[in-house]
């Protein structure tokens, strides 16, 4: 099979970057999932589009999460135009919330910080907090608003992005475990599952936690994603009891408009197991019974994990290989995965139609910088 661009991993990423590239003319776009597409990290992520809300530094990376958040209003309203397919994006906003001095202090400094360089942020008193999530518990100090950090249903989302794909033509291939790239001379020509080979001008990762998987043929990759599982307890309430996705200290809590709270989540290095276990389970009840005490009552009616891509410094993989042709890689999003998507699937369509090239800073090549420095 024949393609100009073949994306391999058919989760959100993948999915953005088909539609993005058929958006802006590419003809021929196969897309190759080793599952079910959007069944992975995209599926088991709780939609927070959070940058604001997670912040501990100002950088680049800040405003590329920014950034991308700010494309959601426009990219969910062209994706329910095209499908059918409403990804409910939930502006109602974030709160961040404090339970002992310190806590207030790291948010006071978050609060200077963001005003500082002209961020919408509201400091909230306990009892201002309370009117707008009246649930909240009493024991809540003080609290951030961030009016444009919000949410939305990824599961709505992932299954817009496919429809999307499919009335564009993207050819979708499920089932189907790339093991190796080919490489001749320098230069990725596509990639061989168990059965098949798949022929391309351009090929793309977006293979998420299972990139490090994929063996490149005659180089290895400079770089490594390594899988962080992430557990979510999903609550049930009658009617919806919070308006705000609600960060404590110790994790969130996301209201979906059917009811549903998502409690979410663990950060564990246990390499590609992705079961669940009770203790996580409790852990996340506790945080919620934290947050709203009135939570402790309702029934846990769900649960699941993921795999989170993680590369060594924390930050996506966006760009090409120096010294691969061919080749381009967007993986290693870690927590931002479906933050990021809409922005990276830009910046991966500007390099390959345009030439411009993603910043350094997401570059494959940065870590062969670093082992040559550290001599690793
Ligand atoms: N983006 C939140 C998480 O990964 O838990």
């Amino acid at each position: 099979m024949s393609s100009e661009v073949l994306i391999i991993g058919g989760g959100i990423i993948g999915f953005t970057l088909a539609r993005e590239l058929r958006l802006r003319g590419v003809r021929d776009v196969i897309l190759l999932e080793r599952g079910t597409p959007g069944l992975e990290s995209s599926w088991a992520a709780a939609g927070m589009l959070g940058p604001q809300a997670e912040a501990d530094k100002y950088d680049s990376f800040f405003r590329l999460c920014c950034e991308s958040r700010d494309m959601y209003p426009q990219f969910v309203e062209d994706l329910l135009a095209e499908t059918g397919i409403d990804a409910e994006l939930d502006q109602t906003g974030t709160l961040s919330l404090a339970f002992s001095e310190r806590d207030s202090q790291k948010l006071r400094e978050r609060f200077e910080c963001q005003r500082g360089i002209g961020l919408p942020v509201e400091h909230l008193s306990a009892e201002e907090a309370r009117r707008r999530e009246p649930f909240m518990s009493p024991d809540v100090r003080d609290a951030l608003f961030f009016l444009n950090d919000w949410q939305v249903e990824n599961r709505k989302l992932i299954a817009a992005l496919r429809r999307s794909a499919e009335i564009r033509g993207v050819k979708i291939v499920e089932n189907t475990q790339i093991d190796r790239l080919n490489v001749e001379d320098g230069r990725v020509t596509g990639a061989e599952s168990l059965d098949q080979r798949f022929q391309a001008d351009q090929t793309i990762l977006t293979t998420g936690a299972w990139t490090s998987l994929i063996k490149m043929g005659v180089a290895d990759m400079p770089f490594s994603v390594e899988p962080v599982r992430g557990q979510i307890a999903v609550i049930k309430t009658a009617k919806r009891l919070f308006q705000s996705v609600i960060y404590s200290p110790r994790g969130y809590l996301v209201p979906r408009l059917d009811g549903r709270i998502l409690a979410g989540s663990t950060s564990e290095r246990v390499g590609y197991d992705s079961s669940t276990t009770d203790s996580a389970v409790a852990a996340l009840r506790a945080m919620s019974n934290e947050i709203a005490p009135t939570t402790s009552g309702l029934p846990t009616i769900d649960n699941w994990s993921g795999l989170r891509p993680f590369a060594f410094d924390g930050l996506p993989i966006i760009g090409h290989l120096d010294a691969i042709d061919g080749l381009t890689i967007a993986t290693a999003h870690y927590r931002n995965g479906i933050l990021l998507a809409p922005i990276t699937a830009r910046c991966i369509a500007n390099s390959l139609l345009n030439g411009i090239s993603p910043a350094p800073a997401y570059s494959p090549d940065r870590f062969k910088l670093r082992s040559v420095v550290s001599g690793i």
